[in-house]
């Protein structure tokens, strides 16, 4: 039996991870959660799971919750303190890091430092500090095992296969709620449209990320840390259907790819009990009634913020760090109505303008950088 801590279990993650672990009580115990505001959602998954310790994002929120669980034993912390104390507990094996945003940076590099696996669906703490991570993995043997369902498909078309013999990793992209819009109607599009994906139902932040393509563009910086290859290695490719999650092609010409339904279920799945696949039970992919498959270039004008990602790779450093908080702000932003959608790209485009990158040594430099871009972006954001 594993004991897991799941980072973010308010969320559309952290859900279908309980999910897995009501399922599977003889495989996981849940030791540990933590969750940001929602404290209604999280009073009624600790009264289900009894975990051992809980965190929430502020204060105010502790005795809010002690309240709520009576006399259940379970300890109560908060903040980025609270968060880390719990992603490092003893006797932990398995953090699955589901916060949303550069806030899942700290306590999931400590989980590493802490020698855990990690299950990693908080691609923005790698963005923001890739080569830390990896570092400090290889230090501490720490693995970290890709929950976003391309890097889990890549992963597991790498299995049995060798690094060097691969010529590129193909990441599939939807295309989200706007492939098809016209490129002026994207000027008037509202937060409801953007917030409608067309295959996968996810946290907002992430939702509207794969309307701009940032998502993927993040994507592909998690992918050059997580299998170490080169930016040029990392190709996306848009796939409406969302059934084909990603692709290896090989230097014999070769391509492997992995298919499912969009369900977060099996790739977390596959993270949590890896090496060995759980008997999931969700619908099964039919082949024969799936019509047709489709495959095309990502249209470069339409969707810029994949190219600002890429960028950002190219640059270095502290530059996705960058990236990553302007995009964060952005899109807060938009979500609050206070920019039109193609505002975002602008935003983060400018932010990464003023920006000199440098090499970070430490995550306390990223930390730094990410809180001067977050000004900045906001301030750019006001001006406008
Ligand atoms: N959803 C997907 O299908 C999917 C797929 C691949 C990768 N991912 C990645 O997984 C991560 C989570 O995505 P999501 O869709 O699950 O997001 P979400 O539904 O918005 O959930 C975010 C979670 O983070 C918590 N949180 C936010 N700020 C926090 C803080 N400062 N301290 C502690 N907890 C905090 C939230 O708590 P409250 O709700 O209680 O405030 C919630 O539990 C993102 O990095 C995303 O890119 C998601």
């Amino acid at each position: 039996m594993k004991s897991i801590v799941v980072l973010g279990s308010t969320g559309s993650i952290g859900v279908s991870t309980l999910d897995l672990a009501r399922r599977f009580p003889d495989e996981f115990r849940v030791r540990g959660l933590v969750a940001g505001r929602n404290l209604k959602l999280l009073a009624a998954q600790i009264k289900e799971f009894a975990p051992q310790w809980v965190s929430v994002k502020e204060q105010e929120g502790v005795p809010l919750l002690r309240k709520t669980l009576g006399d259940q034993k379970t300890e109560i912390l908060w903040g980025e303190h609270g968060a880390t104390v719990v992603a490092t507990a003893n006797a932990v094996d398995v953090v699955v890091a589901a916060i949303v945003g550069g806030a899942g940076l700290v306590p999931t590099l400590a989980a590493v430092r802490a020698g855990k696996e990690v299950a990693l669906a908080n691609k923005e703490a790698l963005v923001m500090a890739g080569e830390i991570f990896v570092r400090e993995a290889k230090k501490k043997g720490s693995r970290l095992l890709p929950v976003d369902s391309e890097h889990s498909a890549i992963f597991q078309c790498l299995q049995g296969n060798r690094l060097e013999e691969v010529d590129r990793l193909i990441l599939t992209a939807s295309g989200g709620p706007f492939l098809h819009v016209s490129l002026r109607a994207l000027d008037h599009v509202t937060v409801q449209q953007a917030l409608r994906h067309p295959n996968w139902k996810m946290g907002p932040k992430i939702t509207v990320d794969s309307a701009t393509m940032m998502n993927k563009g993040l994507e592909v910086v998690e992918a050059r840390w997580l299998f170490d290859m080169l930016p040029s290695q990392v190709e996306v490719v848009i796939h409406p259907q969302s059934i084909v999650h990603s692709m290896v092609r090989y230097q014999d010409g070769s391509i492997i790819a992995q298919m499912g339904i969009p369900d977060m279920r099996i790739p977390i799945a596959y993270a949590l009990s890896y090496p060995h696949r759980l008997k999931v039970n969700c619908r099964r992919l039919e082949l024969t009634r799936l019509g047709e498959l489709t495959f095309s270039p990502v249209e470069k004008r339409r969707f810029p913020a994949l190219n600002l990602a890429y960028q950002a790779l190219a640059a270095g450093g502290t530059m996705p760090a960058v990236l990553n908080a302007a995009n964060e702000v952005a899109v807060a932003a938009f979500l609050e109505k206070r920019i039109g959608f193609r505002k975002i790209h602008r935003v983060i485009e400018r932010t990464m303008e003023a920006h000199a990158t440098r090499r970070p040594g430490e995550v306390q430099e990223i930390l730094e950088v990410d809180r001067w871009a977050r000004d900045k972006a906001l301030a750019l954001i006001e001006r406008a």
